[in-house]
Order: C-alpha cells, then structure tokens, then sequence
C-alpha cells in the first residue's frame, strides 16, 4: 500500500485528456467478444479494472491483440454471441465485470462458469442481477447474494422487469441476457441510467429500441461491432472540475470528455453551486456526444441532490461532498443508498475521509449532509482500497489549508494509472 501527500501548490493550470471511459470500455470488450469477427477498440482504457474485463474475455476463447500502449490499439476477435467456453473468472475489483457478464454466459446451450474477484469483490451483491437471471429460467448460484457466483447455461425466456433501483449494470446485464432469450425482453427503470449498453448493442446492430421508460431487447442472430471509440471518461475529469472549481486562480481545460446526458450529474450540480464550467461540444465519438471542458473557481453555494439525479451522478457523489465542504450553507445528498454497495460504503468512507479533514459532514441511511465550513484543515485519508477515494482525498489535499496524506493511494490504479501525475502535471504549470 502506498502513501502520497498532496498540499497546497497554487492554481492548477493547463489542459489534458482524462483517460477513456471505464464504463465504456469495460461494455466495448464485452460486446466485441460477442462479435462476429474482428473489432477494433480506439481509445480502451488502460487500467486495472479493464485489464480484468479483457482477462476475463480472453479466458472465454477471445482473441485479444494489444500493441504496447493498450489506448492506442487493440484489436478483439469475437467468438460469437453463442461461443464463450467454459472459464473461471477472477473479476479482480471490477463491479461492472461481475454484474454484466452473467448476462452473456446465463443464455449459452451448455457450459458452467464461475465469477470470483478481490475481497471488496466479495461484499458487492449479486442478487441483483440473479434474482431476475433466474426469472428468465437461468442457473445462477451466489453464497448469501454475493460472490463467488457460479452460472451454467439454460435456455432464457424474456421478461418484463422492474428495476427496484436504477441500475445500468444490472439493465446492462438483462439486456445481454435478453439477446439470447426467447421472445423480447422489457426492462423499466424508474430514474434513466447510463445508457451506454444501448447505444453500443443498436451500433453492432442488435434489435433494441427505447419505449418510454423502458428497453427493449430481442433475440440476436449476430452483432457486428467493427469498430468502437471510448471517449474520456466524465467520472475521472471530475477530480480535476472540482480541483480547478475549488483552488483559487486555476483554469483547466478537459479535452474529448464524454458528456452522454446520462452521465453529466456532476456537471448540473456543480453549476447549481456556482461553478463556472463551460463545455464546448466537440461532436460525436462512436456514438457518445464528447465536449471540452473548461473549469475556474467561483463561489460555491449549497444544494440539494436526490431522485432522477443520483443514477446520473453517482460515481461522483464524493466529489460533490467535497465541494460542499467549501460551499456556502448545508448540501444535501440523499436516495443515494446504493453508495454503501460501491468499492467501498461510499457514505462511510466518504464521511470519514472529509471529517478526518475537519469537514462537517454526517452520514445518514441514504446520503450524506455537508455542512460548508469555508474549507477544510487538512490531515490524513485512508483510502480503503477505494479508487474514488484515493483521488478524492488527493483533491482534498491542493485545497485543504495542510494539506493530505493519502495512505493506500495506490488504488486509483483501478481506473487511474497516472492520475497523480496528471494532477501534479497541472500543479505550477501557469
Ligand atoms: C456502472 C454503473 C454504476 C456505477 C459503476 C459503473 C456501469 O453502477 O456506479 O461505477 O458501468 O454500468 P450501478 O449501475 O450498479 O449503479
């Protein structure tokens, strides 16, 4: 485990791309695999999450051919909707492995897989995904709704299920599932979610369509991805947003950032609070609208984040808790039970690291209450092997009036490689 101290260094300034997206990336090798023929993945995110998700579709009997730098080339030989072989899979930390996975391997005729990872792996609930796999006829096993998790073929019929939390993994994984079902397969959720499944499946040519508050699948012969771009990833450039948002002097600006409606919270909710943030759209990037971001500081003022929000910002709620440690007035977070099942209980972890730092902040059933002190003293972060947290607490640190030492800042690796350099890259640059 390492430690890294961060501390006041004046204004962040300069310009980067954040790395691809995560979600994204961890849906593109997944899709690919269940290609026909070759796909050909432009921007995939070199971290370790995404690392497992390309172990895990290797083990399947994929072919996957990256050049030296993973981002640049990487070239993914599906083995066909119907051709995974039977594998035991290590998810490593990866959540978005665990839950969309299943899906695929839930359909197949024959076949038995297991689905295993690290220890905060093992506290991350699969009934969410089992119970409706299991409404559809499939053979799906947990230990007490977590994993190790054990499927075997069957053959799928479609449902139509409610979602009892807004879940784009779990829809993620229904909708794979449903490809394989018989008849069509109905997916409401009650606040949108991310909607990157989608996009990709109806890009490779899969039978989905959008009705209403719900997706539809139908059973696919084949899908012909071909060739799939992953934008900058929203969830990482938020480090750096509410960096620039909150240390006084920065400007930074974000290049090629996805800004797909379904992930843009933080965005909404940072300029409730006054942030000054302009984004100019750069167009298109394999059917994700991307813009530029570009972040100063401003006065910051409470808010109040809840329902249809919360899907849409979640990763980045943390981030929201920290910026309201700087604003005027109490800010309230609330409907975001689902933080207390990420890589860590984000509601916990998030609430110790900002009162570590002498935030006023309290934790609740569902959220968490920030009482803006006009910042922070600074102290000690642990990260709990939360990847989040670990950058979180860095962030704290170029704001917090001592500074922060970050002890386990080793897991923003999970989605982050360099991110401590990137950070120190935009530190004493202007
Ligand atoms: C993700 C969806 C979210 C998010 C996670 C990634 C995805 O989880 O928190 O980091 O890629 O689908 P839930 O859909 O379970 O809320």
């Amino acid at each position: 485990m390492s430690s890294s101290r961060f501390e006041p260094a004046g204004p962040l300034r300069g310009g980067l791309r954040p790395p691809s997206d995560k979600s994204i990336s961890h849906r593109a090798a997944l899709i690919a695999a269940m290609g026909e023929g070759e796909t050909r993945i432009e921007g995939y995110l070199d971290a370790a999450d995404t690392r497992s998700t390309l172990a895990a579709v290797a083990a399947l009997g994929v072919g996957v051919e990256a050049g030296p730098e993973l981002g640049r080339a990487l070239t993914v030989a599906g083995v066909g909707l119907r051709g995974p072989r039977p594998a035991a899979i290590d998810v490593g930390n990866a959540g978005t492995l665990l839950r969309l996975l299943p899906g695929w391997l839930a359909g197949q005729e024959a076949g038995e897989w297991t689905l295993d990872g690290d220890d905060s792996i093992r506290r991350r609930p699969v009934d969410r995904v089992a119970l409706p796999l299991r409404e559809m006829g499939a053979d799906v096993e947990a230990r007490e709704g977590m994993p190790p998790l054990t499927v075997r073929g069957a053959a799928l019929r479609g449902i139509d299920y409610e979602m009892p939390i807004a879940s784009a993994q779990v829809k993620s994984c229904l909708l794979f599932a449903g490809l394989l079902a018989a008849g069509s397969t109905r997916i409401a959720e009650g606040h949108p979610s991310r909607d990157h499944t989608e996009r990709m499946l109806a890009a490779a040519g899969a039978p989905i369509e959008r009705a209403g508050g719900a997706v539809v699948v139908r059973p696919a012969e084949r899908l012909e991805p071909r060739r799939i771009d992953v934008p900058a990833d929203i969830s990482s450039a938020a480090f750096f947003v509410v960096a620039a948002a909150l240390v006084p002097g920065s400007e930074v600006v974000l290049e090629g950032v996805g800004v797909n409606p379904t992930r843009t919270g933080i965005l909404a909710i940072l300029e409730r609070m006054g942030a000054s943030i302009e984004v100019e759209p750069e167009g298109e990037h394999g059917g994700e609208p991307v813009a530029r971001l570009r972040v100063r500081p401003s006065p910051l003022r409470a808010t109040d984040v809840g329902g249809a929000e919360v899907p849409l910002a979640i990763d980045e709620l943390p981030l929201v808790a920290l910026a309201a440690c700087f604003a005027e007035g109490t800010t309230t977070i609330r409907d975001a039970a689902e933080l207390r099942r990420k890589e860590s209980d984000r509601v916990e972890t998030v609430a110790a690291a900002l009162r570590a730092l002498g935030g006023a902040v309290e934790p609740t059933a569902d959220g968490l209450v920030i009482t803006g002190t006009g910042g922070l003293r600074g102290g000690i972060v642990r990260s709990h092997g939360d990847h989040r947290i670990a950058m979180l607490g860095a962030v704290a640190g170029l704001a917090a009036a001592d500074g922060v030492e970050v002890e386990g800042m080793d897991a923003a690796a999970v989605s982050y490689p360099r991110f401590e350099a990137d950070l120190r890259s935009l530190l004493g640059g202007g």
